[in-house]
């Protein structure tokens, strides 16, 4: 199916390695032409080199999102090279790093800094231009942690609740001008990061107990699996698509049926 997106322009946030990479390749392959955001250069240059190959035209503009100092410069440079931006991925995202009562104020700052902050300072220095041409795409990666709570990450699952509502607040104020808001919201996914992650939990509690741990957790995917890159990058281009157009405000699970909310 074509969709229609071809030679859009497109800026991904986090977009260095896992996720944000795979979402940024999937939207080079509809012929969608890519800011790649990340706050570590090296990653945000290496990345726009290899979604390069994909016959697209691509930038690398490092950057903090929780720096809206940073995000002016970012949404700057991105201009002056494309002029537009017609779709925006927020998927920069860390987490906690255990249970609530343990973590401290300037980690909680940190989560919020870069979820929830960085999704309103990008989405703010988007939206006029996509006002102005009455056709935009904002998608948000959030998680299913933002819908079901999830132990061990408080802050997080705080964080990825408030962009599901700031998304639905703005699809009701920004719907007018053909801009649709909505989000995508992962379960777990196997990036490098989790693997990297699984790795060690695997060094730490050995290779029989990791195996129990991962039975018990694919109990609770009905689909018997976790999530690829490749499921979310789907989802993603379809809702930055025109097939999606009269979807908004709306948040879709990419679970294999872990939340059905
Ligand atoms: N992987 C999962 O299981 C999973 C599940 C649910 C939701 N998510 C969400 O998906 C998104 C991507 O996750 P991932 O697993 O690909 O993560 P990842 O850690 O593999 O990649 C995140 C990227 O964002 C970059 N980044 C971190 N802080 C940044 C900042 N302040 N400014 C700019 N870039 C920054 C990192 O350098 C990295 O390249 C996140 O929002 C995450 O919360 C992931």
């Amino acid at each position: 199916m074509d969709m229609k997106i071809k030679d859009r322009v497109a800026l991904v946030t986090g977009a260095g390695q896992g996720m944000g990479k795979g979402i940024g390749i999937a939207l080079a392959e509809e012929g969608v032409h890519l800011c790649v955001n990340d706050v570590v250069e090296e990653k945000a240059v290496a990345a726009a080199e290899e979604i390069s190959a994909k016959g697209v035209d691509t930038l690398a503009i490092p950057g903090d999102v929780s720096s809206y100092a940073d995000v002016k410069r970012c949404v700057e440079r991105a201009l002056q090279k494309f002029g537009r931006i017609d779709i925006l991925v927020n998927c920069a995202g860390i987490g906690d790093s255990g249970k609530f009562i343990d973590t401290r104020e300037e980690e909680w700052q940190k989560v919020l800094g870069v979820c929830l902050m960085g999704t309103i300072y990008f989405t703010r220095e988007v939206l006029p231009g996509m006002m102005e041409r009455k056709w935009g795409r904002i998608i948000n990666i959030v998680s299913d942690a933002g819908r079901i709570g999830e132990p061990g990450l408080v802050v997080y699952s705080a964080a990825k609740a408030g962009i599901i509502g700031l998304s639905k607040a703005l699809a009701k104020e920004v719907g007018k001008y053909s801009i649709t808001v909505n989000c995508v919201s992962p379960g777990a996914t196997l990036t490098d990061h989790i693997q990297e992650i699984y790795e060690k939990m695997k060094a730490q509690i050995g290779e029989e107990k990791f195996a129990e741990r991962q039975k018990k957790v694919l109990r609770r995917y009905p689909l018997g699996r976790l999530g690829e890159v490749e499921d979310v990058a789907s989802a993603v281009t379809f809702l930055a698509s025109e097939r999606a157009s009269f979807i908004t405000g709306q948040t879709l699970s990419v679970s294999g049926g872990y939340t059905t909310v």
